[in-house]
């Protein structure tokens, strides 16, 4: 006798085409995005879903999970769930599986070739190049980056990664967090202002969701200061994008670098033709390697999920139900 395989209603392409196919291949998947019109699929075939599986970037609408009055568990790729309409899931009691840990280090490097890049002008120097500047004269001199002052905000698995890095280019790190982290031999700056007044250069780990949106303002800009830098790995709204622009025109920080943004994938035009900043399209965990790993998560929640009622890696919240 062959079992039936799971359904499972799958949001959209998933981040690494193989884990479309195994996703496939395991459960009786209809991909939502695929659909000719996906609200009427819904309101068809909603209640025939227990399972969903969806990414940080795509996240899940309130008017998804309201459509799916079964819905028992969604594994999400990527460690951040911001994109979860959290109180919609709660109130259908649906837990929530993610992809912690697994993504810390390539994160953490990009976060530090953007502080290089951004440091040193190399996507400039790149433009410099290719355009045939060179022969007709030098490339300006840039910032030191090793031995200067990194500033972390948001101490979680990411932010003590790149304090870890920052050990091998002799920076002196300090972080702020919500709170001060139990053992840390790391300074712990009370708040977000000390930390970008006290930094060369500030790198954002913080969470995202409305806890820290716009934290990172004109002020905490102001107080980076004309020297200082600041780089973010997070989420694109921890940041006010039009204060950042502002700040960056008219040389109120040096520069930036940046891998996300308020409005994916439309970054404020206002950047687009600054030079002092580093644009990547959320590109951190974008690795073969890393990929590969969270796509074994999400397969790994989802079937732990289905045989004991418990993913591997929960989302907090969801694991407090
Ligand atoms: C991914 C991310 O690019 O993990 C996260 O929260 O933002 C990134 O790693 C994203 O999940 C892909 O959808």
């Amino acid at each position: 006798m062959t079992l039936s395989r799971p359904r499972v209603l799958q949001y959209g392409k998933m981040p690494l085409t193989q884990l479309d196919a195994e996703l496939a291949q395991a459960y009786d998947v209809h991909i939502l995005s695929q659909q000719a019109d996906p609200q009427r699929f819904l309101a068809e075939h909603g209640a025939q879903f227990e399972y969903v599986v969806t990414s940080a970037a795509m996240g899940l609408p309130a008017h998804v999970v309201n459509a799916l009055p079964n819905l028992k568990f969604v594994s999400s790729f990527g460690v951040g769930f911001d994109a979860l309409d959290k109180d919609a899931l709660l109130h259908r009691g649906a837990r929530v599986g993610y992809t912690p840990g697994v993504l810390d280090d390539c994160v953490a490097d990009l976060a530090f070739a953007l502080l290089l890049d951004v440091t040193r002008g190399l996507s400039e120097s790149d433009r410099f190049v290719r355009s045939g500047n060179w022969s007709q004269g030098r490339f300006d001199i840039r910032t030191r980056a090793s031995g200067k002052r990194l500033g972390i905000f948001g101490m979680g698995r990411i932010g003590s990664t790149v304090a870890r890095r920052a050990s091998g280019f002799d920076m002196n790190v300090a972080y702020h967090n919500r709170r001060h982290v139990e053992g840390s031999p790391l300074r712990y700056m009370p708040s977000l202002l000390d930390l970008a007044r006290w930094a060369d250069i500030l790198v954002i780990t913080a969470a995202g969701g409305e806890g820290t949106r716009h934290l990172v303002n004109a002020d905490v800009l102001t107080a980076l200061g004309p020297q200082g830098f600041l780089v973010n790995v997070a989420r694109g709204s921890v940041v006010d994008e039009a204060a950042l622009a502002d700040a960056l025109a008219n040389q109120r920080i040096a520069g930036a670098g940046l891998d996300v943004f308020e409005d994916e994938p439309h970054p404020l035009p206002a950047l687009l033709g600054l030079n002092n900043v580093v644009l990547a399209p959320h590109i951190a965990s974008g690795t073969h390697e890393t990929r590969r790993a969270m796509a074994d998560l999400v397969l790994h929640n989802l079937q732990q999920y289905i045989a004991t009622g418990r993913p591997a890696a929960e989302v907090p919240w969801s694991a407090a139900q």
